[in-house]
């Protein structure tokens, strides 16, 4: 068998575990595994990438994999599951690069360094290499284009999730005629890169006006949009720097680049849609919309309160022990708490009394998708107990407790009934029409959209005021005691 075609051979299997690995994350029993398929997966495409060209020294190799694997798995290891869309928000920057330095250097090597007195476009000189020219060249200014958007989009994402700079909006005035300027500006750029110029100098030069008009575009593109919308943003942008990866992948023909580019753009983009549906906001809005400009959704107090009902742990647990049903509804807050291990220790005692416990998922709890499944599953809370919002909206007139933990926005009321509220629309869990409902937080802070939170004035509602953790296990410690156990 020859290099080429163990490298194909290689590639294959490394795709095939790809598709298998992200079958496998779409549900939380398998997701390690899935995880763990596609890492090797990812091994497996370098390995093949090595046997396909020779030429790659092995020392750079070994130093690009040591340092690389070290940073990765160092910053996996360290961050808080909180930073986690930060994490993912520089992941996507650094793969755009990539693609965009990847195809710079196609550029660089097969034409620019080749070239010596032919006077020949990039498209004639890649069909001289003995590529389909025209499409190549197309696509080597494509990832540019895409992979600098991707770039310096994510890491504007980055700075507003980390607080470095403002999360609100910022409307810069002439900003779709700025932007429309951009990309039609990108897009004869790269007619002329691929299909005009022949001297070398002048490719080198377009290929730089290309990747900085991507770059300023990337920027203008996600500044306007407000902190709160950025977990779409960032699933729209790792759509993208899966695109990028994928017309990479045109340009020096790797079919394992193709393939798993075209999955990473498609994944994303179904995310980016599974959110906006989550948050009934269409793309358009949270694009354009400059959502969280106004003072009403930008964060702190939201609004005044009045006739709101709160209690102690003792009090809680008079209610609580003579429960037969309790729905436990995780937010954001119970993340920030790092109150899993306690929710599941509260959770038990509930059940050895005779209650039937479950766990309500809203599907954009917390700060990104899945973060309340992945949070309940360290704590290996069963995963027959939670139940998608759908299924577990019709048993709540029957429950007696909703115990709500840290979250917020997705048990607010308002956005049912009152049309003027910036969240109006965005379905949520209905706990208001359980018999007794806890809302465990620390005070009266609004959640993510910075709206008031109607719940907490009805006559059912109980604020159970403090760290969800301590409350929590000052709720164990009660329970235990009224219950002898
Ligand atoms: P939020 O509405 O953000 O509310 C979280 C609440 O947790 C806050 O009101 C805060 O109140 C409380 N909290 C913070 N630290 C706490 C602690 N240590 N102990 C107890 N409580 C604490 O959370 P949610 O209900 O999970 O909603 C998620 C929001 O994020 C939605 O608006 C959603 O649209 C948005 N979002 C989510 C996603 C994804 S994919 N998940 C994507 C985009 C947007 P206090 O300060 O009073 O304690």
């Amino acid at each position: 068998m020859s290099g080429q075609q163990l490298a194909q051979l290689i590639y294959l299997l490394s795709a095939v575990l790809f598709i298998v690995g992200l079958k496998r994350l779409t549900r939380v029993r398998t997701a390690r595994a899935g995880n763990a398929l596609a890492a090797v997966a990812m091994l497996l495409a370098v390995v093949g990438a090595l046997v396909e060209y020779q030429i790659v020294s092995f020392q750079w190799l070994l130093v690009g994999v040591v340092s690389g694997g070290l940073i990765g798995g160092v910053a996996a290891m360290r961050v808080p599951m909180t930073k986690m869309p930060e994490m993912v928000a520089i992941f996507n920057g650094f793969g755009g690069a990539a693609s965009a330095v990847v195809a710079a250097s196609v550029l660089w090597a097969e034409v620019i360094e080749k070239a010596g007195s032919q006077s020949a476009t990039v498209a004639e000189h890649l069909t001289t290499a003995g590529q389909n020219g025209g499409a190549s060249a197309v696509t080597l200014a494509l990832s540019i284009f895409i992979g600098g958007v991707t770039l310096s989009g994510s890491f504007v994402a980055y700075l507003k999730l980390a607080g470095r700079i403002p999360g609100r909006p910022l409307m810069l005035p002439l900003r779709h005629f700025i932007n429309a300027a951009l990309v039609i500006g990108a897009v004869v750029t790269s007619g002329c890169l691929a299909f005009d110029v022949t001297a070398t100098a002048e490719m080198a030069k377009l290929c730089m006006i290309l990747a900085g008009a991507s770059i300023v575009l990337g920027v203008l593109l996600v500044i306007p949009i407000g902190g709160a919308d950025m977990p779409v943003v960032i699933s729209l942008l790792n759509s993208y720097s899966g695109v990028a990866a994928s017309a990479t992948g045109f340009v020096i023909g790797n079919n394992v680049l193709i393939i798993s580019g075209a999955m990473v753009g498609a994944a994303g983009l179904i995310l980016t849609k599974i959110m906006c549906v989550a948050m009934n906001r269409s793309l358009a809005n949270v694009i354009f919309g400059g959502f969280g400009s106004d003072d009403s959704s930008a964060g702190g107090g939201g609004g005044e309160y009045e006739n709101v009902t709160s209690c102690g742990v003792e009090e809680a647990v008079m209610i609580l022990e003579s429960a037969t049903s309790m729905i436990v509804v995780p937010g954001y807050g119970l993340a920030v708490a790092q109150a899993q291990h306690a929710v599941r220790e509260m959770a038990d005692l509930m059940e050895k009394n005779g209650c039937n416990v479950r766990y309500a998922i809203h599907p954009v709890a917390g700060r990104m998708p899945g973060h309340m499944n992945v949070l309940l599953a360290e704590a290996d809370i069963p995963y027959e107990q939670l139940v998608e919002m759908e299924a577990i909206n019709p048993d709540f007139p029957t429950t007696d407790v909703a115990l709500v933990i840290g979250a917020n926005d997705v048990v607010n009321p308002a956005a049912l009934d009152d049309k003027t509220s910036p969240i109006y629309g965005m379905p949520i869990l209905e706990v208001h029409h359980a018999q007794t409902v806890f809302v465990v937080k620390r005070g009266l802070g609004a959640g993510f959209a910075g709206v008031k939170n109607v719940l907490f004035e009805r006559d059912n509602t109980m604020m159970v005021y403090g760290d969800a953790k301590k409350v929590l296990q000052g709720l164990t410690t009660e329970l235990k005691d009224s219950l002898g156990s």
